[in-house]
């Protein structure tokens, strides 16, 4: 394999590694911090995996030094990780705790003493847990929670945070929080989903504007899970399959943002017009800085009658016995450059930056080392794609590892580890995996 170095982009490229609060935090109850759906929905027999929970996490909450500094010493210059909404507003809305606002400004002025830059998302996944008592993203009162909330970020943290991600992967929370009910609140079926989607659009272009206009300097975005979407056969079926995908999984969320509306190919999709209200189709656009990709693997999409509403299925990685991850998500390099194209090819994107690509294996560690070959070998190979991507001129200006460190990967609990620090659970012991020195390595000056 080539060897890849940092030179082979512009000095301006933007190198990164990225958490979220519910995954790495742990002190889900101290210190005033009010329960988020997270908090509730781990309680829930047989809804994670080996039914772990994301109390202590990662620890990060009581570690973050440790962490920063580890970040430090591998060369990473930015830093991604999310506020969580209910440890700044244990309620939602109303009242303020301070402990919290303390908590994050001690973590972003760890950053700055170390000279890493905090990128900050405002909501991965984590809904207080008395707004979803109310209806959650289903309500459309979430609007002025969210902006409320969103205030209260900018107020405090805008004098030195540059980076602003409104939303993690609304795809993701929407559809396995209120259609599938497999991640948080775990609630299902369309009408939950499509008010879901669409007051989760309104919300990340509200945020987009309170952004802007408190802080006319700082850089906003907002991030997509995106999967490069391949047709099973060249059948007409399995192309329209392919096609009805990619809209679900690639375009929802973007294209009402850029003004494009809704895509027009899930015939299902028209009933959340029952959902707009007067002057909706405005609300919904933003003007983004940037756009955050988030690409791991590339979907192969057959035909299917069972599959409701979208009469489509991707067959799993470790079916069509191709190389693939502990999560079976096939190894697949090329989807980050199809992604970045796709993205780079709708005029309104400004610049593209990879918030998140990663692998998840079975690591090992033997002489306090972990030797993870398989995930240098990954990153290596989805970097120059991306390298491919910047020398063909589409608008990519970042990439940022997922993840920092190994912590709670959602409904499949401690099980899959993602980081370039391993982490014992049981004792909190962090130790760099080869990954990491990889890493590292890679972003050393020359
Ligand atoms: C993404 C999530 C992130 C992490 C990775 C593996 O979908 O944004 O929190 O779980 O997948």
């Amino acid at each position: 394999m080539s060897v890849l170095h940092k030179s082979n982009f512009d000095t301006d490229f933007l190198w990164g590694a990225s958490t979220s609060a519910v995954q790495t935090e742990g002190a889900w109850n101290r210190h005033g911090k009010g329960l988020s759906v997270w908090d509730t929905f781990v309680q829930r027999k047989n809804k994670i995996a080996s039914n772990h929970k994301h109390l202590v996490a990662a620890d990060f909450y009581n570690r973050y030094m440790e962490d920063i500094a580890i970040a430090k010493s591998l060369n990473i210059p930015h830093f991604r990780f999310s506020l969580s909404w209910s440890r700044i507003l244990p309620e939602g809305t109303g009242n303020i705790n301070q402990d919290g606002i303390d908590f994050y400004n001690r973590v972003i002025d760890c950053c700055l003493e170390n000279e890493i830059e905090p990128w900050i998302t405002l909501y991965h996944w984590d809904l207080p847990n008395e707004l979803e008592l109310k209806g959650g993203w289903t309500n459309r009162a979430i609007l002025e929670w969210f902006e409320e909330y969103v205030m209260v970020c900018m107020a405090n943290f805008k004098d030195r945070v540059k980076y602003w991600m409104v939303l993690n992967e609304p795809v993701v929370f929407t559809g396995a929080g209120y259609f599938l009910g497999l991640h948080a609140p775990g609630k299902k079926g369309l009408k939950n989903f499509l008010p879901a989607i669409h007051h989760a659009v309104l919300c990340q272009a509200i945020g987009a504007r309170i952004i802007k206009r408190e802080s006319p300097t700082a850089e906003v975005g907002t991030t997509f899970s995106c999967s490069y979407i391949t047709p099973n056969s060249l059948s007409n079926k399995d192309k329209i399959a392919a096609l009805k995908t990619d809209a679900l999984l690639n375009r929802l969320f973007i294209e009402p943002a850029l003004g494009l509306g809704y895509p027009t190919n899930i015939p299902i999709l028209k009933k959340i017009e029952k959902y707009f209200q007067t002057g909706d189709e405005l609300l919904m656009k933003a003007d983004f800085d940037f756009i955050g990709i988030q690409n791991y693997t590339r979907e192969v999409v057959k035909h299917s009658y069972f599959v409701p509403y979208l009469q489509a299925r991707p067959i799993p990685a470790s079916k069509r016995k191709v190389y693939h991850t502990t999560m079976d998500w096939e190894v697949y390099p090329e989807a980050i450059y199809e992604m970045i194209k796709k993205f780079s090819g709708y005029e309104g994107v400004k610049k593209i930056i990879v918030t998140e690509n990663g692998a998840a294996f079975n690591d090992t560690i033997e002489n306090n080392q972990v030797a993870d070959s398989e995930r240098i070998d990954f990153l290596n190979s989805y970097i120059a794609q991306v390298l491919k991507a910047k020398l063909e001129g589409l608008k990519i200006a970042g990439y940022f590892v997922w993840s920092l460190t190994d912590n709670f990967e959602w409904a499949e609990g401690y099980h899959k580890r993602f980081g370039l620090v391993y982490i014992n659970f049981e004792t909190q012991q962090r130790i760099i995996k080869a990954s990491g020195h990889w890493y590292k390595q890679f972003l050393k000056d020359k």
